[in-house]
């Protein structure tokens, strides 16, 4: 699962990806005959936490709207959008000039912009591009119904005020919107899954990485209600999830702002104890907020998944100081070995940037060496993009930047490297039966299911419909760097 394109977008491994090239522009505007008129279509890029607010849109929108997975289908189109590295903000802006061409076909189409670059770019978006009906913000979500009722009656608006409480999913909220059974539904259970969770239980951060744009488009950290979240996951669970995913930038600094406080491992403990969750995940903890408490989840709580993304960066430590990530490598290491020591099987992934601005070349060695020596499943890499109002910006002029062909070049070493141990360790998997958790649809090949084993990595293979949301076991019989294919022995629930 390693991710050789610099362009991806991750919270962890999971991450969607975005084609612009998906839109099929000329296409717009055909209705099948009999489906409820109101469709919202919703492009979600960038990370889990969007996929999950993209899943709240269609929730608010559902009481007129259905979710459909072709624009075609849509009289509403919202782009979800990235800004954590610069391609993403471009491709955005690509796809909006798509968005012009359609609305002169289709006067009465809503087009909507939300997520990081929206609450970063505000109502610019409104002046720069003509066909965009409404700017939505990150603490913002619940207005989009009424600033969808205002593009009806031909008002343009942005919404992308600092809003301190917690917006919570509509209360009336007792399962996922009713999708559009058009026959290509299985596009949309890519986040619409009903096994597997997404559950955000943070938003913004605290923490002052020199790179990062996030705290600016997310805000401050502010830890969700622990009712609400322990709520959302029962009903998540009564509608089918087995598996939960909690999000959060920092998920172990959970709960320090709550009065009075309330760990993040209590919180895991918790979720352990409703009924059909038999899975639980995070995205991601922070080296600086592990504590003792954090290791002791591992080993001991049966449902918490052997599997840990914990962000490295970087392998060095004049590095890891100007990126203001205020740990060392050896305290990283360390946590690795404690980690390893109470749960010998887990899976440790990892976020590396690549070319940080006055990182040398013996200071990347020292980073592939840290890979080799943690032997990562998988990692996500990116090249170093320069963000707006981060501290790296302004500290490192544009001519600091390391050189686009060096950076290349380290990128590609690393992607040799990591490819090689996932590869490895995946390929040891052969002929071993693994415990495999049914997710849906094996998106692109409808006719297998997708699954992953304890340690995340994902498992193809072929099985009944009425399998998904089961855990089975399954015989390894094909191994790549990026997952396993497996042959069904038998059922377990
Ligand atoms: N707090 C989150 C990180 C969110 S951003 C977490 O711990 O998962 C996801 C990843 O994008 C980061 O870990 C980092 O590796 C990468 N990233 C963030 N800003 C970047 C930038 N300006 N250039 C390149 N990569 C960046
Ligand atoms: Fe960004 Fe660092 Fe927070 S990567 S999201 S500032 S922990």
């Amino acid at each position: 699962m390693s991710q050789p394109d610099s362009d991806q977008q991750a919270l962890s491994p999971d991450a969607t990806t975005a084609e612009a090239s998906d839109y099929g522009v000329g296409e717009f505007g055909v209705r099948e005959p009999g489906l409820r008129e109101r469709g919202v279509y919703i492009k979600t890029f960038g990370c889990q936490m969007n996929e999950y607010d993209t899943e709240k849109m269609f929730h608010l929108l559902s009481a007129e709207y259905d979710p459909v997975s072709e624009p075609e289908k849509a009289s509403v189109i919202i782009l979800n959008t990235c800004s954590v590295r610069e391609k993403a903000e471009h491709k955005l802006f690509s796809l909006l000039g798509e968005m012009r061409e359609l609305k002169k076909e289709r006067a009465d189409l809503i087009i909507g912009v939300s997520g990081c670059v929206a609450q970063q770019e505000g109502s610019k978006i409104l002046s720069r591009v003509e066909a965009v009906d409404f700017v939505v913000g990150t603490h913002n979500l619940s207005l989009i119904p009424s600033l969808v009722a205002r593009a009806k009656a031909g008002e343009r608006s942005a919404a992308i005020d600092y809003r301190e409480e917690w917006e919570e999913l509509p209360s009336e909220f007792d399962s996922l919107p009713r999708m559009r059974e058009d026959g290509d539904i299985q596009k949309l259970r890519g986040y619409l899954t009903p096994v597997r969770a997404l559950v955000a239980i943070q938003r913004g951060c605290n923490k002052r990485c020199s790179f990062c744009v996030v705290p600016t488009t997310r805000g401050k950290e502010v830890s969700r209600d622990p009712q609400e979240i322990l709520r959302e996951i029962r009903l998540k669970a009564r509608a089918g999830a087995r598996e939960v995913m909690l999000l959060g930038q920092t998920v172990n600094s959970y709960g320090r702002d709550l009065s009075p406080r309330f760990g993040f491992h209590t919180l895991v403990r918790q979720i352990a104890e409703i009924e059909g969750i038999t899975r639980i995940r995070f995205t991601s903890p922070h080296p600086v907020e592990v504590r003792p408490e954090f290791i002791e989840l591992y080993g001991d709580v049966p449902q918490l998944m052997p599997h840990i993304h914990l962000p490295l960066q970087s392998g060095n430590d004049r590095v890891l100081r100007e990126m203001n990530r205020n740990y060392k490598v050896r305290r990283y290491l360390d946590i690795v070995d404690a980690v390893r020591t109470r749960l010998p099987s887990v899976a440790i992934t990892t976020d590396i940037i690549v070319g940080f601005p006055t990182e040398s070349a013996a200071e990347f060695e020292d980073t592939l060496r840290l890979v080799e020596q943690v032997r990562y499943h998988a990692a996500y890499y990116f090249k170093y993009s320069r963000r707006p109002n981060t501290v790296a910006v302004n500290e490192y002029p544009k001519d600091a930047d390391i050189a686009a062909s060096e950076v290349s070049e380290r990128f590609q070493r690393l992607d040799a490297l990591q490819t090689q141990i996932s590869s490895e360790i995946n390929s040891s998997l052969t002929g071993e039966i693994v415990e495999v958790l049914i997710e849906g649809a094996n998106l692109g090949q409808l006719s297998s299911k997708k699954g992953r084993i304890p340690q995340n990595t994902l498992v193809e293979l072929s099985c009944p419909d009425d399998l998904v949301g089961e855990t089975v076991h399954a015989k390894v019989v094909h191994t790549s760097p990026r997952g396993v294919r497996a042959e069904l022995l038998s059922t377990d629930g």
